[in-house]
């Protein structure tokens, strides 16, 4: 039987990063299921199609192949047979995924997608609704959330670092957008499983987060 780590939050609370580092500390597989629903909106964006147009994603999405693949530990998604890691971290697709992922056809490719190496490997999974959608039976689930105005600050560091030219003001609003669109959305909204332990990570240190999991996960075992 495999153990099942399920992180879900908003944007920017730092899931990506506090898992990936619990994964690799348990040698677990991180999973970054973000990534693929990034996949879908560059493929959607890739086609000319509208990310707002759920009947013309539902049925485009369709012909989408994502997969995942591990190269030397590190994640990589592939979109008919691309490595595409390094095109799917922009502010534009971040806002097409959003809306993408709002699609349930588009969910429903991906969630089985995420079930079957949750199903076959020990993972740290993180994203909107593992813990209320994807894994209801997770052996730990942690609900990580921060301020938005934190957030937005670790996001434009994250962007400016990579050379993109943006603005904290702009950041900060797209986020409570984004937030907005992913709370309130019909098929699997985010929000908080009800045995999901909840980690404001505003004023935390990413070793503190990390160690705190750790302990859970120890206590569990038990
Ligand atoms: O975690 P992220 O910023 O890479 O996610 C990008 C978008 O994908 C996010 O706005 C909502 C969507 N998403 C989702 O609907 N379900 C998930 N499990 C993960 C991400």
């Amino acid at each position: 039987m495999s153990f099942n780590i399920a992180i879900d939050g908003p944007a920017g609370a730092g899931k990506s990063t506090i898992a990936k580092k619990v994964a690799s500390q348990l040698k677990y597989i991180y999973v970054d299921t973000g990534a693929m629903y990034r996949a879908m909106a560059l493929y959607i964006l890739g086609k000319g199609i509208d990310p707002a147009d759920s009947e013309e994603v539902a049925k485009a999405c369709a012909d989408a192949d994502i997969s995942i693949k591990y190269i030397d530990g590190t994640q990589c998604v592939f979109l008919n047979g691309e490595n595409v890691n390094d095109k799917i971290r922009t502010n534009e697709v971040s806002a097409a995924a959003s809306k993408t992922s709002t699609v349930k056809e588009v969910r429903r490719k991906l969630v089985s997608l995420q079930q079957e190496l949750a199903a076959s490997n020990d993972v740290v999974m993180d994203g909107r609704d593992i813990g209320t959608a994807v894994l209801p039976n997770a052996d730990l689930k942690i609900y990580m959330t921060a301020s938005g105005r934190v957030r937005a600050k670790r996001r434009y560091d994250e962007l400016t670092a990579k050379g993109e030219d943006c603005r904290l003001s702009e950041i900060e609003k797209e986020i409570l957008e984004r937030d907005n669109r992913d709370m309130n959305r019909e098929e699997s909204p985010l929000k908080q499983a009800e045995d999901a332990i909840l980690l404001d990570t505003s004023d935390m240190t990413i070793d503190e987060v990390a160690s705190t999991i750790l302990a859970l996960k120890s206590e569990r075992e038990v």
